[in-house]
């Protein structure tokens, strides 16, 4: 969840490091700092502040660091200790020659903690980390990777590490276990990073660093081994995404930005996986006697790729007849579910690091059952672990409410609900074909609802002072409901609760009053009408209501007090469609408040952590 950026070369090492933890602030903004190697003294030297990169820069500013080539910094999510300049990266052990970032969590450092203590360590922070570098100081007798070894041994939990000392003022140390980290190789500087956007404009290759490897790199030489010490020979990729990729690009914030990507990544999804009549899901892993094999899917997944999830399974339950279960991840993981060999599991994510996403998956293959990942990032830690894997090619989403990711994964579910069509028949081709087409028309209807985006943003500057909003859903949209409260929530703080609208008498109801806002998710459907009464009920107990309709329902202007259309679409894929508004919705009310709609508070963009 926190970002590490790590550089050995030939530059002034914190100008190279701020500009990378720059673009890694989704990872983690409550703190942040940096570390060099002064190359007038040899020691180290750090800096470090409570808040967000840019207290950093204007510290750094105040009080410049010497000149050095060497350094690592982090940006700080925080789970070990309260989020201020104590507890920021990177730690150092009591005679301040070793000095650690961290990303993940180490799960024994309190036993480790009193050990060292005992031994008369003397503890300046709260975190986790801190106990490494201490362990550092203690196993280190001149050769620093025997050390680095002996340390990691004893360490449980999931990590991503950064050293530097001033005993080798010339290496930079990496090690991975669980948590992502990135070599960047450069000409004459090499890099560590958690993520690609950090060091994507100084290079555009990468080495990821598996897990259980570490690495000595300095800037001509990138040595990796395993941790019981056996060299590796370490594959160097080229990143095929442009720095632009990564950039705001003339947009007021990301989120705005991946919305107006939305049209483009389901034309190239179209374009890469339909060819004619026939679905290409190259990448899935699986015979077409496995496809027809296949008696149970079951999907894992979190957030909003949960949310993706739920949809898949009325879409493939809908198209083929398989029963699908869907689990949140951290839920899967710990109640023993019932799979065997004949089960596919469909782990969701746009990051491939969500950690209870992980270990589901690790469940669920320990139980023999096949694993097919739908991902966004290329070479994670997801789709190391799965027999096949469905890439969304998204682009990279650096907002941290996710947009064009989740669109991007229903796509891809309806394709692979399509492409299971054709062996496990519950519609005929006839319908196959109305749907593939219909799904063909997506990005034009995309940018159709864009150019209408104005009226979604007076609908929130008319309904931003609501402290309570209840989202409302039915069938296949039930699910959007769910993920339109998600992302008002979390960009607004505003507490919103997602419902299937036939649940509203069971409790939600009580809380109707002409203080709460009400979107009901309302497309044309064959169960509109039962909508339509839960309008009314709405508006009998003077709920505001903000529907979300087909283009050219009038009737529905009876009911509601704002409508927010849609174009017309058969009701199976409406779901793809009411995410537009419902994003733009989030997004301009966040935006009312004046809240940070890229970093809100609390979150990160991809949850390491359990
Ligand atoms: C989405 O807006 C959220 N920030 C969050 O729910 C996210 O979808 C979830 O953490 C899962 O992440 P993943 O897709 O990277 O696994």
């Amino acid at each position: 969840m926190c970002g590490i950026i790590g550089y050995v070369g030939e530059r002034q090492a914190d100008h190279v490091l701020i500009n990378g933890l720059k673009k890694l602030e989704y990872r983690g903004y409550d703190s942040s700092g940096v570390g060099i190697i002064s190359s007038r003294t040899g020691k180290l030297v750090v800096r470090k502040i409570h808040g967000k990169i840019q207290n950093l820069e204007e510290l750094l500013k105040k009080s410049p660091l010497d000149k050095g080539t060497i350094g690592i910094s982090h940006t700080r999510w925080a789970t070990h200790g309260a989020p201020n300049r104590v507890n920021s990266h990177p730690h150092a052990d009591c005679s301040k020659k070793f000095l650690v970032v961290h990303n993940g969590i180490i799960e024994n450092y309190q036993i480790l903690k009193d050990q060292l203590k005992k031994r008369g360590h003397k503890f300046r922070s709260d975190t986790d980390t801190e106990v490494i570098a201490h362990m550092i100081e203690e196993c280190y007798h001149g050769d620093f990777l025997t050390a680095f070894r002996k340390v990691i041994s004893q360490l449980e939990g999931a990590f991503a590490l950064g050293i530097i000392t001033q005993m080798h003022p010339e290496t930079l140390y990496a090690a991975r276990v669980g948590s992502p980290l990135i070599i960047g190789v450069g000409k004459n500087e090499n890099y560590i990073a958690s993520d690609v956007p950090a060091i994507l404009d100084m290079t555009d290759r990468i080495i990821y660093l598996k897990d259980g490897q570490m690495a000595a790199i300095t800037k001509d030489k990138v040595d990796v081994f395993t941790f019981k010490g056996k060299r590796m020979r370490p594959k160097v990729d080229k990143i095929n995404y442009s720095v632009d990729a990564v950039q705001k690009q003339g947009f007021a914030h990301f989120m705005l930005k991946e919305i107006h990507e939305q049209p483009k990544v389901f034309e190239q999804m179209i374009k890469t996986r339909i060819k004619g009549k026939k679905i290409i899901l190259e990448g899935i892993g699986l015979t077409e006697k496995q496809i027809k094999g296949i008696d149970r899917i079951f999907i894992v997944a979190c957030g909003t790729a949960y949310h993706a999830g739920l949809i898949g399974k009325y879409v493939i339950e809908a198209m083929t007849g398989i029963p699908v279960n869907i689990d949140v991840s951290s839920e899967f993981r710990y109640r023993d579910p019932i799979i065997d060999r004949k089960t596919l599991i469909i782990p969701i994510s746009q990051s491939g690091e969500t950690a209870d996403t992980l270990a589901a998956v690790k469940e669920a293959r320990d139980k023999g059952a096949k694993v097919i990942s739908i991902c966004n990032v290329v070479g994670s830690s997801l789709v190391r672990v799965s027999d096949g894997v469905l890439y969304t090619h998204a682009g990279p989403e650096i907002g941290v409410a996710s947009t064009k990711a989740y669109v991007a994964q229903l796509g891809m579910l309806y394709l692979l609900a399509l492409k299971l069509s054709a062996y496990h028949m519950r519609i005929s081709s006839r319908e196959r074909q109305k749907i593939l087409g219909d799904f063909k028309k997506v990005p034009f209807l995309y940018r159709s609802i864009l150019k209408t985006k104005h009226s979604v943003l007076n609908i929130a500057k008319k309904n931003s002072h609501f402290g309570c909003f209840l989202y409302l859903g039915r069938n296949v949209n039930y699910p959007s409901a769910l993920e339109g409260a998600l992302k008002l929530k979390e960009i607004s703080y505003i507490p919103a609760e997602g419902y299937a609208a036939g649940e509203m008498k069971h409790g939600p109801i009580a809380l109707i009053d002409e203080y709460r806002a009400v979107v009901c998710i309302s497309p044309q459907s064959e169960i509109y009408e039962k909508m339509i009464s839960n309008m009314q009920e709405i508006r009998a107990r003077k709920g505001k209501i903000i529907a979300i309709a087909t283009k050219g329902d009038m009737s529905i202007k009876k009911h509601a007090n704002f409508i927010i259309y849609v174009p017309v679409i058969q009701e199976i894929l409406s779901p793809l469609l009411v995410a537009l508004p419902l994003q733009l919705l989030a997004y301009y009310i966040s935006v009312q408040l004046g809240c940070d709609v890229d970093q809100p508070r609390n979150l990160a963009k991809s949850v390491t952590v359990e």
